[in-house]
């Protein structure tokens, strides 16, 4: 049901934790399943995210998602981590059962959350970055397979 990167990173996630004096921290529910994800984003005066880590009460799905998700952003531009969505955190995973789609939104909601956090203290606006949403769920997502 799994494959083997999903439960690689389940296993073994990767940035786990908090940082101390973040960039940016964005935190984000699931209305699907009331689990919630915290993001932390270290980013430098140039605008590249040096570091992310996350902490999660969700599904093991959630936890792979946002494992792979922190590992894409890291070292990237804001702009380049706009594009890690919850579709590109799938692929890079090689899928997800569809009934867990949902959980990979949470990733990619609280990067934004983070994101829009890091604006907000900096007075800047980040393109095609909306305001986060308290509860999120998966309007757009609903009946595609993955
Ligand atoms: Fe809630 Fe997966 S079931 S995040």
């Amino acid at each position: 049901m799994y494959s083997e990167k999903v439960m690689d990173h389940f296993q073994n996630p990767r940035n786990v934790g908090e940082i101390e004096d973040a960039s940016g921290v964005g935190t984000v529910g699931n209305a699907k399943c009331g689990d919630i994800m915290r993001i932390y984003l270290d980013i430098d005066g140039n605008g590249i995210i040096q570091d992310c880590k996350f902490k999660t009460f969700g599904c093991g799905a959630a936890v792979a998602t946002s494992s792979m998700a922190t590992e894409l952003v890291k070292g990237k531009s804001i702009e380049e981590a706009m594009k890690v969505t919850n579709k590109a955190v799938m692929e890079a995973l090689d899928g997800l059962p569809p009934v867990k789609v949902h959980c990979s939104l949470l990733a990619e909601e609280a990067i934004h959350a983070a994101l829009w956090d890091y604006a907000k203290k900096h007075g800047i606006e980040i393109e095609g970055l909306k305001p986060p949403k308290s509860d999120i769920h998966e309007d757009e997502e609903e009946g595609e397979e993955y």
